[in-house]
């Protein structure tokens, strides 16, 4: 029958690093709206329901077309009856009426608004909401005590949520290279996260840093932030120190998937100067052109009334930096480059399918009660007897 072709059922495996997912997504509005649900569980602290809705999304983003019938559905994985029931809902009306209540909902704008903070998770939120603060102005006026990182992402709020650029990315990656080989010559930087996935905007920036010697990277950290600071490019940092090697009883496989590296949470200035100074011209058109200072979101706050708006010659984003031991950066690589549900899977995937725990530190085989070692992304996939998925094929 002719038709049969149209409507032939998809076919794809079920655990997301078994997969091929570009950018290129052929179903956002169903994943948009699957996403929203999983963003609404997640800051409702329903992480099971929240994993649920991101493995349905992940799946509908790996399939070659829009889906145009749920016919086509039959036999995917991870499509449970809730996420069934939001598909067909948009299929057949155009949108799911639960999404669309959920944005509407006073409860979900609150905690999209106070969880725009940085350094406030959906418990704070959601004590908040309980207290009666809603938005920006209401937790101005009843002053609930902040934390440093929560007084310096309120005040660098509207920055911290204007997307990221790749030409920016850039910029910061050029300092922080100049910071890290003045700091310890031979060292080298690598960018990660969403960006080497290949994104053009990210929440923020993400850097891996190492040396080709092992142990040379020990004490990096301070003396990389030192720098920084020194120069006047951080706003706000946070460094955790690596506990990973301390534990008393030797090498013990780590406990959580947790990582211990020396990492540092920061919030960078970055100044038309380090934009200019890329390598990139056409970045100059771009950075040329004024964006609002509100971004996208519909706050109608002016936080302080007495800053001009937008003409500032600079703009905050956030920055993630990490350290690792080169006898562990290709864990480290793999586990910082995401996606989060990528990352999420190939975890399960060790632990249920092979028995193996995986972490950004090491990969343990419970089977031979042994650690197995790997210099490259490869190898590790190797291990786990998966195919490699290069990074930008792992935006599940
Ligand atoms: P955007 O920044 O939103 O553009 O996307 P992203 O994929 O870069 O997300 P993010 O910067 O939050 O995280 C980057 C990667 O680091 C993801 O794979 C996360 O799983 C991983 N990651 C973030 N925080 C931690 C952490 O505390 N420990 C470990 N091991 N990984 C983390
Ligand atoms: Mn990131
Ligand atoms: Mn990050």
């Amino acid at each position: 029958q002719g038709n049969e072709a149209e409507v032939a059922a998809f076919s794809v495996p079920s655990y997301a690093c078994q997969r091929r997912t570009t950018l290129e997504n052929h179903n956002t509005v169903l994943t948009d709206a699957l996403s929203l649900l999983a963003e609404n569980a997640e800051l409702s602290e329903e992480d099971g329901r929240g994993v649920a809705f991101r493995r349905a999304a992940a799946v509908l983003k790996a399939l070659p077309k829009p889906v145009a019938s749920m016919t086509q559905l039959r036999g995917l994985p991870c499509l449970g009856e809730h996420s069934l029931r939001v598909i067909k809902d948009i299929l057949e009306n155009g949108a799911s009426s639960e999404v669309e209540s959920t944005k509407q909902s006073e409860r979900y704008k609150a905690l999209k608004v106070l969880t725009g903070i940085f350094g406030v998770g959906a418990r704070t939120a959601d004590r908040w909401i309980r207290d009666g603060i809603h938005n920006l102005r209401q937790l101005q006026d009843s002053g609930p005590t902040l934390n440093r990182a929560q007084q310096a992402g309120l005040e660098h709020y509207d920055d911290l949520n204007q997307p990221v650029s790749k030409s920016d990315a850039d910029a910061i990656g050029e300092v922080v290279e100049k910071a890290v080989v003045s700091v310890l010559p031979g060292a080298h930087m690598t960018l990660i996260g969403g960006f080497r996935r290949g994104k053009l905007t990210g929440h923020d920036v993400d850097f891996l840093i190492t040396h080709p010697e092992e142990g040379r990277e020990v004490g990096l950290m301070p003396k990389l932030v030192s720098w920084l600071e020194s120069q006047g490019f951080l706003l706000y940092q946070k460094t955790t120190r690596n506990s990973y090697l301390e534990s008393k009883d030797g090498p013990a496989r780590p406990a959580s998937n947790m990582d211990r590296f020396e990492r540092c949470f920061s919030i960078f200035k970055l100044t038309k100067e380090e934009k200019r100074g890329t390598k990139h011209p056409e970045t100059l058109t771009e950075n040329g052109a004024q964006t609002p200072d509100n971004g996208g979101l519909d706050l109608d706050l002016d936080l302080d009334q007495t800053k001009p708006a937008g003409h500032k010659p600079w703009r905050a984003v956030r920055v993630d930096l990490v350290v690792s031991p080169i006898s562990q950066f290709a864990f480290a690589l793999l586990g910082w480059t995401g996606s989060k549900l990528f990352e999420r899977e190939l975890r399960r995937w060790a632990g249920h399918e092979k028995s193996m725990s995986l972490s950004s530190h090491a990969l343990y085989d419970n089977r031979q009660s042994k650690y197995l070692r790997a210099t490259s992304e490869e190898e590790i996939f190797a291990h786990l007897g998966l195919e490699f998925v290069p990074p930008s094929e792992r935006n599940a």
